[in-house]
């Protein structure tokens, strides 16, 4: 039995029964809208300069609206995008046997090299292999990531903290657009905690039959997400699933479930997936920015008001995350566990507000 689908894959004509979904749950390829352009682009460049108050108000409606942005003049070099792209590239196609060393399917371990989802709770398998690597403080981690290929540790934790940057800058913009303090969401993290996928979906014989992921939304604060040039990223737009086409040099940002909590619902944690193809690998590499596990997260007071009542209940990052590794990737997101209890009874009542 082989451990990782990389292996797996390079040698099949047909999908393995373990990784077809029921016909209710697939992809449904040529369904996919066609219609590109749906998730806003935003120019970073002015954040700092006189437009400033029009980019906060393009980053708001975003947030609100689609739980989806890209964005350009973002301040990260072209040539460290594509030296974490041509790293991440190499790390898979090193020998199965260098790869599994870094092998391992416990959640908890904060470097390890995976498959699928979560092996140890899921009943389908998703047509993935994943790095996944913890990253602040980068000191406390960069001890345990992989060597190969041999500039790994340095590159990869150069680019670590630029996006670093640049999840502040944006924390600072969405904060100042829901009328917070700047400060704000930045100071309701604890110590913060940052963590990075590296993406390996191997050509599939049948992509219409699987999922590199299916659709979810992420568990943490926010997303940063670079993909290379292989098409494969969807999100779901006023129910329809809509293709993120890559575009060079920009990154995808996207809401995730505790920035929902913290703007009480005034910003959407948005369903995504990654459909795979038959002819090319695709990479993708998230950064997951995220509250450390003791920080308790709530919706913001300032955003609480009679019209506007607490959506959720506070809770521990901890508590969260925990949950979300242990349900699989359901459709129905984590955060309906965590309403607060009057919220939880319109539910229950069988009410359902708009
Ligand atoms: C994720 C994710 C999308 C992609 O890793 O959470 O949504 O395009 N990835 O790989
Ligand atoms: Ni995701």
């Amino acid at each position: 039995m082989k451990l990782l689908l990389t292996d797996l894959a390079s040698g099949v004509d047909h999908v393995p029964s373990n990784y077809i979904r029921p016909i209710s749950d697939r992809p449904n390829l040529n369904q996919v809208e066609k219609s590109q352009g749906s998730i806003p682009f935003i120019d970073l460049q002015q954040l700092h300069g006189p437009k400033h108050c029009d980019i906060i108000a393009q980053i708001g409606l975003a947030c609100q609206n689609h739980g989806f942005f890209q964005v350009k003049n973002h301040g990260i070099p072209e040539r460290m995008i594509h030296n974490v792209l041509r790293i991440a590239r190499e790390f898979f196609r090193q020998p199965e046997s260098e790869r599994l060393k870094n092998y391992s399917d416990d959640p908890r371990k904060t470097t390890r090299l995976s498959t699928s989802f979560n092996v140890n709770t899921e009943n389908v398998s998703n047509w993935r292999d994943f790095l996944r690597l913890h990253c602040y403080p980068l000191q406390h981690y960069v001890n345990e990531w992989p060597t190969q290929p041999p500039s790994f540790r340095e590159d990869v934790g150069e680019y670590c903290n630029r996006v670093r940057d640049l999840v502040l800058r944006l924390l600072e913009a969405i904060s100042e657009s829901l009328g917070l303090d700047r400060d704000y969401i930045n100071s309701q993290l604890g110590k913060h905690g940052q963590h990075m996928a590296m993406n390996y979906y191997p050509p599939c014989p049948q992509p219409e039959l699987t999922y590199g992921l299916p659709g979810h939304t992420d568990p943490n604060l926010i997303t940063i997400l670079l993909q290379d040039h292989v098409p494969g990223l969807q999100v779901l737009q006023n129910g329809k699933w809509v293709p993120v086409h890559p575009i060079p040099n920009t990154f995808i940002v996207n809401i995730g479930d505790q920035m929902q909590v913290l703007s009480n619902d005034r910003y959407k944690s948005v369903l995504h997936r990654a459909v795979v193809n038959s002819s090319t690998e695709r990479i993708s590499i998230p950064t997951f920015y995220c509250p450390s596990p003791d920080a308790v997260i709530g919706p913001a007071k300032e955003l609480i008001d009679e019209d506007h009542p607490a959506v959720y209940k506070n809770f521990s990052y901890q508590e969260y995350y925990h949950k979300f590794w242990n349900r699989g990737l359901a459709t129905e997101s984590c955060l309906d566990l965590f309403k607060a209890a009057s919220s939880t009874q319109n539910c229950e009542s069988g009410v359902h507000y708009p």
